[in-house]
This record gives structure tokens, sequence and C-alpha cells, in this order.
């Protein structure tokens, strides 16, 4: 419900009843022959375009934004709330450098990601997937595990915003995931199938095979981080499911933990996060946090700093 004002006989909610004085002002100017020149604000879709490109300082500064007093970076000119809400959010990752690894997880309130089904669609709302193509765009490789790829048969391209698909790559030690999927056949970007050393799996065409040693817990995650930034993939998102995010957080091996709750219960359904913990609450890994809205869900955006499996 917007505010009404009472102004000059106008019952109108206020931020339409200055948008027609706004009408009735520019009319006039118009109509009396003076030209206005008014700063054109930056919108969201410009603000996404410039972020894309921004990797250091230096980009930041070419990109139209300044630090301010406080030493935050932010845009020179006016700009629209959503384009200084996308600063705020994704800066931190355009600025992280050539190695950093993220995961993302869309969960119930009960912490289940998928129902028992193995149904995600969806568990977190559009503007949550819009935050994930974002985090895709920002990336070079997206990881999923194998139940992902099988019970999903996601595409893991960015298409709720502008971007370039990051390369795909599977977790697959014992080779489960069957040729027909999307990663393998639609060609949209390279896709990477990491299996164990053992296999003779054949090659889907179109698809990169890449041969791993593994130990009872299939591929330890840093040596995947290692693989990955020889092929140039320094920046990598974890995308799920819950047992692959899992690994890398027990692994110590992420640097930032993306969870957007829906507030929605799935009950009997498919885990998040579920790793070894402390036993006491005291010890609890309690990283620093930001939350913000997203529609009716809420992110909750972890800052696990340096992971161990770079020291
Ligand atoms: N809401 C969300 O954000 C979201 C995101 C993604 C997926 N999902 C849902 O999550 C469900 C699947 O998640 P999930 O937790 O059951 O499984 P998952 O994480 O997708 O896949 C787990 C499997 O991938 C393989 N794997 C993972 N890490 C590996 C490693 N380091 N080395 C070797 N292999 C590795 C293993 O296969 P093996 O068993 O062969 O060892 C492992 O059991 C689906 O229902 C999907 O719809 C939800």
């Amino acid at each position: 419900m917007g505010t009404s004002v009472r102004t000059r006989g106008c019952h109108a909610p206020i931020d339409r009843c200055h948008q027609g004085l706004g009408r009735r002002v520019g009319r006039w100017l118009a109509l009396s022959g003076r030209a206005v020149t008014r700063p054109v604000e930056l919108d969201a879709a410009e603000a996404w375009t410039r972020l894309l490109g921004v990797r250091t300082e230096q980009d930041a500064l070419a990109a139209g934004l300044v630090e301010d007093s406080e030493g935050e970076l932010r845009w020179a000119r006016s700009a629209s709330p959503e384009a200084v809400r996308l600063a705020e959010l994704y800066l931190p990752l355009c600025l992280a450098g050539p190695r950093y690894v993220i995961a993302q997880l869309g969960q119930s309130l009960d912490g289940c990601i998928a129902t028992r089904t193995g149904d995600a669609v969806f568990v977190t709302g559009e503007e949550d997937r819009c935050h994930l193509h974002r985090l895709r765009a920002l990336c070079d490789a997206v990881v999923v595990g194998a139940d992902t790829a099988i019970t999903d048969d996601p595409r893991l391209t960015v298409r709720a915003c502008t971007g370039t698909n990051p390369v795909r790559v599977v977790l697959d030690h014992r080779c489960r995931v069957p040729h027909d999927r999307q990663v393998f056949t639609d060609g949209a970007a390279p896709t990477l199938w990491v299996v164990g050393c053992g296999d003779t799996a054949e090659r889907p065409e179109g698809v990169d095979i890449v041969r791993m040693p593994c130990d009872d817990d299939g591929h330890a995650p840093g040596r995947i981080l290692d693989v990955l930034a020889q092929r140039g993939l320094g920046r990598v998102l974890i995308e799920g499911g819950g047992v692959t995010v899992s690994r890398f957080l027990q692994a110590g091996a992420l640097n930032r933990l993306y969870v957007t709750v829906a507030p929605v219960l799935l009950g009997d359904g498919v885990p998040g996060l579920h790793f070894r913990g402390t036993e006491r609450m005291r010890d609890a890994l309690r990283p620093p946090v930001r939350r913000v809205s997203l529609g009716a869900d809420t992110l909750f955006e972890l800052d696990l700093g340096s992971p161990a499996a770079e020291q």
C-alpha cells in the first residue's frame, strides 16, 4: 500500500503523485522551450554489464565505481537502488582474485535441498534463481555431483542474466551419469567429466574426460581445484548437491558459501549440508555472515576466509 499525501487535492500514493508532478513540470519546460538535462540514473542492467568486466580495482574505477570516505566502492554517478544492491552483493566476488571457490545451496527451513523424490524445482524463488545465474556468470567453472547431474539434468548455463557460460564440471568417479544428460549433449559450454583413474568410460562426443585418483570419499576437493586451476579455471562455483558442497566445506576448500533459505518445509527431503561437526556448541563453525532478502527468501552469505586446502 502506498503512502497517501494530501497536497493540492492530490490523494494518490506518494510516488505516483511525484511522477505526475514530474511529468507536468517536464511538459511545462518543454512547452516553454527550456531544455532540461537530468542525469540519467545507472540502471540494474547497465550496472550488471559493468560488474561483469570487473576483476581488479583498476577495472572497478574504469567501470565507474569510486571509493567513498569509508573506503567502500560505490557507483560514482546516481544509480537505481537495484544497481547499488548489485554492486554491494557481487563486488566482493568480482574483486576476489583469480583463485576463489564459492558454493551455493537453496534449502527449506528444515534444511532440505529437494523433496524425497529429488524434485528441486524450485525450492527457492525467482530472485534466488537469478542470483544463482549471476554466480555462474562470475565464475570460470561450475561443479555438480553425479546425483545432481542424474536427477536434475541441469544445463548449468547463464540464462536469467547476461554473462558467459562457465565450463561445466561433473564429479562422477564411478561413471554413473548417463551420456544423454544435457551437459554432455547440448554443446552450450565445454564440459569436463571427472572420473576415477581405473575407469575406461567412453567419452561422450565433445566432452573432456579428466581421470583422477580417488580415496574412500572420491576425489580430494583440493586436487579437483588444482586440476581446474591448471586449466585456467580458478574461480569455481560448487553448485550442489548437498553431498558435494559438504565435501568441499569439510575439506576447508571454500572461500564463501551462499545458503538461501526459503520459508517452506520439506520433511524427509534430500539433506543439504551434512558434515562432521564439533562436539560443543561453542566450537561450532560460526563465520562472519551477511543476510540479504531475496523476495520471500533469505540469503546467508558466509565468509569462510582462506581455504585450508590452499594453505
Ligand atoms: N536446492 C539446491 O540448491 C540444489 C542444488 C543442486 C542439487 N540439488 C538437488 O540435490 C539432489 C542431489 O544432491 P545429493 O547431495 O544427493 O548429491 P550430489 O551432491 O549431487 O552428488 C553426490 C555424488 O556425486 C559424486 N561426488 C561428489 N563429490 C565427489 C568427489 N569429491 N569425488 C568424487 N565423486 C564425487 C559422488 O558419487 P558416487 O555416489 O558415485 O560416489 C556423490 O555420491 C538432487 O535431488 C538435486 O535436485 C538441489
